[in-house]
């Protein structure tokens, strides 16, 4: 995670990206292909007391073949019975945002210079019933 975009550019350190992994009252999946190849950290209020994806990431060598699409639909999956799932994306993370919208993910918001000046994390949707 520290080692990657979105995390890489806001500098955030192994020891910070393990304290939002150790958020209070969310769930840390692990995708498994004999090794790790990616997570998902998940927390049922995490946004306005909703569904919230906090965390999906995929190693960088694994990427591209569908792994993170498995991860999003156990999200909704885990998350179903709800009516919205929400997720934040940087603003200069053109490609996960493409990933997204891509699985029906809709910009709901913009929360301005929240992690840095001049990035905006964008609060995206997707309603789930
Ligand atoms: C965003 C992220 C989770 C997507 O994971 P992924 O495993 O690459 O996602 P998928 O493979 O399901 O889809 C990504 C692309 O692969 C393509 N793809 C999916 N399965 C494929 C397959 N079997 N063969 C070839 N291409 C495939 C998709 O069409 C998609 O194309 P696109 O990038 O042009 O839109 C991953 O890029 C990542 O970890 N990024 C860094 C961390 C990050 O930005 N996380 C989001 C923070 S909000």
């Amino acid at each position: 995670m520290a080692s990657t975009d979105p995390w890489l550019t806001y500098k955030f350190s192994v020891e910070t990206c393990m304290g939002i992994l150790r958020w209070p009252g969310s769930t840390l999946f692990i995708a498994k292909a004999g090794d790790p190849v990616g997570f998902l950290l998940l927390h049922p209020r995490g946004f306005l007391g909703c569904p919230y994806i906090a965390v999906v990431a995929v190693v960088a060598n694994f990427r591209s073949r569908g792994i993170g699409a498995q991860l999003l639909e156990f999200a909704e999956a885990h998350f179903a019975g709800s009516r919205h799932v929400y997720l934040c994306v940087s603003s200069f993370n053109v490609r996960a945002l493409r990933f997204y919208e891509l699985h029906g993910y809709a910009k709901v918001g913009e929360l301005r210079d929240f992690i840095a000046d001049g990035f905006s994390e964008l609060v995206m949707q997707k309603r789930l019933l």
